[in-house]
């Protein structure tokens, strides 16, 4: 693996100092793809390693009708984010526990992964690649996609010949429609997000395809997003379709444990570590639906969704809302907490912040 020459590359884009694209409207950014300048790619051929991975304009993919992740769903993906700061710096945040998720993740789905040094290189080099998209401070983040993929062709079941490893970003705004507006979710009670022994603990891309229907039919109605209960009991909250899931009872933080069902959210991990920092006391055990119901205060965390509090659920027709839902709620203090650190506003007294 070429990790020297990778780091040479990173150091020779960085010295071109691109400022932020003048013209493009960054207050009003959502969640969604704006195409950029340079994607990663990087190949695994049939010897099992990986080969010099390049800087490309970013555009459309070449595979194989029967490239084992069209075929057979051999991908994962990652999230991350790059902040501006005020004075001008870059920063990514733990950017490690993704490359390290995905070595997690690639195992479980039989793919060869990048080791960590690799993975973050080929990221911050990305980055500096797309340094003009990145918004300005204040403005919304660039959101960076690191995919893991069986590109090689296969037609009887078994592992590719061939893995591409690819980064595209974007700038984002807020992931919900409405910014950091308290969302309101439908608890489902009838599919399920991922079983015991499953792949709902790893990031790969067929965890997400399956709950496009239901969440269609909550948008339908005018929810903002789904929250999946266990397969086993359905009775335990698991997560929401593209976050995990917080609750607040008398001033005490529970979340569910990571039991192989539940995606192990990085964002959920960091606040989950602030949270004990400010004193507050967090269990990580199963909470149930009932639990939920009769909670003080709920809220989501991710990389898209940073943290988003949760103005009301919605199970078997009853609603519940949430009075301390928004501003002046624990969710706003852990949302400044670690926004701050990410956006370099606060001390990173943590070391998660790695500067591009
Ligand atoms: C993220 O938060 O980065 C995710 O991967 C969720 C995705 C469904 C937008």
């Amino acid at each position: 693996l070429k990790t020297n020459s990778i780091r040479s590359e990173a150091t020779a884009v960085s010295s071109d100092n691109v400022e932020t694209l003048e013209g493009v409207d960054w207050d009003n950014f959502g969640f969604g793809l704006r195409p950029t300048d340079a994607m990663y790619v990087m190949k695994c051929e049939h010897d099992g390693h990986w080969g010099k991975g390049e800087l490309k304009p970013f555009g459309n993919l070449e595979l194989s009708p029967s490239a084992a992740v069209l075929n057979y769903g051999q991908g994962l993906f990652e999230g991350m984010k790059a902040y501006r700061t005020v004075d001008g710096r870059i920063l990514l945040f733990r950017p490690e526990e993704n490359a390290l998720r995905m070595i997690n993740g690639a195992d479980r789905l039989s793919m060869p992964a990048l080791p960590v040094d690799a993975f973050v290189n080929a990221v911050k080099q990305t980055v500096i690649a797309n340094k003009r998209w990145i918004p300005p401070p204040g403005k919304g983040s660039l959101y960076i996609r690191p995919l893991l993929i069986g590109s090689g062709a296969v037609l009887g079941l078994a592992p590719a010949p061939e893995y591409t490893f690819l980064i595209y970003v974007s700038p984002v705004g807020n992931y919900f429609k409405g910014g950091l507006a308290p969302i309101d979710l439908k608890v489902d009670n009838y599919y399920h997000r991922a079983a015991p022994g499953g792949t709902g603990g790893v990031k790969t891309i067929g965890n997400y395809a399956p709950v496009l229907k239901t969440q269609l039919l909550a948008k339908g109605k005018g929810y903002s997003d789904v929250l999946y209960l266990d397969a086993v009991e359905n009775k335990y909250v698991e997560e929401v379709s593209s976050c995990n899931i917080f609750i607040i009872k008398d001033g005490r933080i529970h979340t569910p444990e990571l039991r192989g069902t539940i995606l192990p959210g990085i964002t959920r991990k960091s606040i989950i570590e602030l949270a004990r920092n400010l004193k507050y006391e967090v269990e990580e055990r199963p909470v149930s639906v009932d639990e939920l119901l009769e909670a003080d205060e709920v809220f989501c965390t991710g990389t898209a969704v940073v943290v988003n509090p949760v103005g009301s659920v919605t199970y078997n027709d009853k609603r519940v809302k949430y009075k301390n839902a928004g501003l002046g709620g624990v969710a706003q203090e852990l949302y400044t907490a670690l926004t701050d650190i990410q956006t370099g506003k606060a001390e990173d007294r943590l070391n998660w912040v790695v500067q591009v």
